[in-house]
């Protein structure tokens, strides 16, 4: 057991660390030599991206929460309406799926019996299926008409962590392609976002260097039993992930808003103590985190703010912060989630949880 956990004291922990080396995988299997995207087993031609209209990602758990990511991605290089939706849900409200529609089913083990139904209804009403999964030759792999495989290797730990951020590389791939392909972006845009990603296993490796930094942040506040996780744009899809992976392994009530909604309602549980993960990594939007950041301490929140290095200014409002390194705003989902995963390992550790297998959760749920 202690081998298979390679010295590291839980899976997850060790499946943490090996997200450069699951991102650089992902990223390199998919690239030529010319940057230009390796389209070895996929079928989907030119012709077939230029005639979509819609695009629905469907999935479960964490898988969705890289769907809201892959949702803002295709939507920017390749201008086309992309929903996302949770599986269980999708198969019982009939979608406006046809033969014009792009499906992509998203999917760590392959096996999840909702996704794999929702896959079904779509493919029987004439959409085109492709996945994105981690385990080959699965039933969502094996049912769809291509797969992007995510190269994240065996997941173990329930709370998945490296299948994410390659799902997340997955989704980037997929929505350059089909921007490429339909002419929305230009040349230079599209280096720039595959040099970005090439760099961002060694970005990783030194954000993973300051997990004593956030393991201390984590000893101060494992007593709490509330925490909010904020944020705007790809942050909110990211303050999703982050809350889940809270909740799942250490039991403390979370919950994750878009940081422009907090005033609709949910910031009149905001009080003395109040612990707040505010996500501020998009530069477009910063001053605007900032001012939502400064409306919840002023009612007295303990606010853990999550930037880009150099952009210091978030420093006045926050107890902590967390620097990731700078990048392109798209990407930022691949290295914001880290310390948020690593948050939720310590404290999960500090109260003393079953990490690996907590409580009523399954790793893969294939009953409905
Ligand atoms: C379960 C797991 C989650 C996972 C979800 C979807 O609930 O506990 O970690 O995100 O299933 O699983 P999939 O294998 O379809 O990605």
């Amino acid at each position: 057991d202690a081998a298979e956990k390679g010295g590291y004291d839980h899976f997850m922990m060790k499946e943490i660390h090996e997200q450069p080396k699951g991102l650089y995988e992902t990223l390199m299997r998919r690239l030529n030599d010319d940057n230009t995207i390796k389209l070895d087993g996929i079928t989907m031609t030119k012709a077939d991206i230029e005639s979509f209209n819609k695009v629905y990602i469907v999935a479960c758990g964490t898988a969705y929460h890289a769907g809201l990511v892959g949702k803002a991605a295709i939507e920017k290089m390749a201008r086309i309406p992309v929903e996302v939706d949770i599986a269980s849900e999708f198969r019982y409200r009939d979608p406006f799926v046809d033969d014009k529609t792009l499906f992509i089913a998203i999917s760590q083990s392959g096996e999840t019996l909702d996704t794999l139904a929702a896959l079904r209804e779509a493919k029987r009403k004439g959409a085109r299926i492709l996945s994105v999964v981690n385990v080959v030759g699965s039933s969502v792999a094996r049912e769809s008409d291509d797969v992007f495989y995510t190269w994240a290797g065996p997941e173990i730990a329930v709370a998945s962590t490296k299948a994410y951020t390659t799902q997340l590389m997955c989704m980037y791939l997929i929505a350059l392609y089909m921007g490429h392909t339909k002419g929305v972006i230009d040349q230079d845009y599209y280096n720039r976002f595959i040099e970005e990603l090439k760099q961002i296993p060694d970005k990783l490796e030194e954000l993973l260097k300051k997990e004593k930094d956030v393991e201390a942040i984590a000893k101060k506040y494992c007593r709490k039993e509330q925490v909010f996780f904020i944020g705007r744009g790809v942050d909110s899809g990211v303050s999703y992930e982050g809350s889940l992976k809270l909740k799942e392994i250490s039991y403390i009530n979370s919950f994750a808003i878009a940081a422009g909604e907090l005033k609709h309602g949910t910031i009149a549980l905001i009080e003395e103590g109040t612990l707040v993960f505010a996500l501020a990594t998009q530069d477009f939007l910063f001053e605007k985190m900032l001012s939502n950041i400064q409306e919840i301490k002023a009612r007295g929140a303990n606010v853990v703010g999550i930037a880009k290095e150099g952009n210091r200014e978030i420093e006045k409002q926050s107890s902590e912060v967390i620097y990731i390194p700078s990048c392109m705003d798209e990407v930022t989902p691949l290295l914001s989630v880290v310390p948020l995963q690593l948050f939720a390992y310590y404290v999960a550790k500090f109260r003393g949880c079953n990490i690996d297998k907590p409580k009523n959760l399954a790793k893969s749920v294939t009953v409905e």
